[in-house]
C-alpha cells in the first residue's frame, strides 16, 4: 500500500509551533544588494596577505616593508656569520581605518653569507612547499575546518637584488629559477638611490636579459582586463622595480614624509 500525504490541519502546526519565529527585513534584500553585502562580509573577515622577502643580508628588506605598511615591524637585524640560511616568520594584525590585514611576512636570514651556498634556495622552496601541504592537509580532514584556518600560503615573493649595477649574481639566478613554479616573483632593485638614472636603466635591462636567457618566469600584472590593462603595462614596463625604503621621517616643505637624507638632498621611500 502507497503512503498517502494528507495536508496538516493548521490548529494541529500551531499547537506544534507555539512560537514562529518572523524575520523583519533590516534593509532592502535583493540583486542589487550584493555587492554592498559581498562588501561588509570582506569588512568583517578581514584579509589576508602572505608576503616572503629573499635578499641578502641587510639589502633592506624590513626598511621597505616597514615603507609598505607605514608601520614598524619587528625586526631582528642578521649578522653575516649565520651558518645555514633561515626564515624569520611573524604575523601581524594590521588596521586601516575598520579594515583588517592579517599580514604574514616572511624573510630571509643569513642569504647570500655563506662560502658554500648550494642549499641556499632549497630551504626558501621546502618552505613555500610545506605552506602548500598543510593546507592540502587540512582541506583533505574529514571535518575540515577552513574558515578558522590561517592559510599561510605564500601570495608573493619580492626578491631583492642587490644594487650592482652590473648583472644578477649566480644565486640570485639559480634561487629565482628553483622559485619560480612555486609563487609569484617581483624583482625588486633594493637600495635604488646608490645607482644614478642611466645606471639603472642598463642594470634593470641587464636583469630582464638574464632572466629571459635563464627562463625565469617573473610575475606580471595582468592586462587581459580592460579596466586595468593600461595601469598594469606600465608597472610591468617598470620591473623589475627600484625601490627605496626607509624608516626616517624627514620634513620637507611644510609636511614630515618617510625619506632618506643626503647632504645632497631627499629621497622620499
Ligand atoms: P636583515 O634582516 O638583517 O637581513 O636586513 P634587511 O634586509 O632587513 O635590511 P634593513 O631593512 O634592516 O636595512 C639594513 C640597512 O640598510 C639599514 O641601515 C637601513 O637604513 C639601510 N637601508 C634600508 N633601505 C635602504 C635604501 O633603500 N637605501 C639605502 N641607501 N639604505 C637602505
Ligand atoms: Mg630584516
Amino acid at each position: 500500500m502507497k503512503d498517502v500525504i494528507r495536508p496538516v490541519d493548521p490548529a494541529t502546526l500551531k499547537s506544534l509551533t507555539p512560537s514562529i519565529r518572523t524575520f523583519e527585513l533590516k534593509e532592502e534584500c535583493g540583486i542589487n544588494n550584493l555587492p554592498n553585502q559581498i562588501m561588509a562580509k570582506a569588512i568583517s573577515d578581514g584579509f589576508v596577505f602572505n608576503i616572503l622577502c629573499v635578499g641578502e643580508t641587510a639589502c633592506g628588506k624590513s626598511s621597505l616593508l616597514d615603507s609598505l605598511f607605514n608601520t614598524r615591524l619587528d625586526s631582528t637585524p642578521s649578522t653575516h656569520d649565520i651558518p645555514r640560511v633561515f626564515l624569520r616568520k611573524n604575523t601581524y594584525d594590521l588596521f586601516e581605518r575598520e579594515i583588517r590585514l592579517k599580514l604574514t611576512v616572511v624573510e630571509t636570514a643569513g642569504f647570500g653569507d655563506q662560502i658554500n651556498k648550494d642549499d641556499s634556495f632549497k630551504v626558501i622552496g621546502d618552505f613555500i612547499d610545506s605552506q602548500f601541504q598543510s593546507h592540502l592537509d587540512e582541506e583533505l580532514k574529514i571535518k575540515r575546518n577552513l574558515a578558522n584556518y590561517h592559510d599561510t600560503r605564500i601570495h608573493v615573493c619580492l626578491y631583492f637584488i642587490s644594487p650592482t649595477g652590473h648583472s644578477l649574481k649566480a644565486l640570485d639566478l639559480v634561487t629565482m629559477k628553483h622559485l619560480d613554479s612555486k609563487v609569484n616573483i617581483i624583482p625588486i632593485i633594493a637600495k635604488s638611490d646608490t645607482i644614478s638614472k642611466p645606471e639603472l636603466q642598463r642594470f634593470k635591462q641587464n636583469i630582464l636579459n638574464e632572466l629571459n636567457t635563464a627562463g625565469v618566469k617573473i610575475y606580471r600584472f595582468p592586462t587581459d582586463d580592460e579596466t586595468l590593462a593600461e595601469e598594469n603595462l606600465k608597472a610591468n614596463n617598470l620591473l623589475p622595480l627600484a625601490v627605496v625604503g626607509s624608516n626616517e621621517t624627514v620634513k620637507v616643505g611644510n609636511q614630515y614624509v618617510r625619506a632618506r637624507q643626503y647632504p645632497w638632498g631627499v629621497v622620499q621611500g
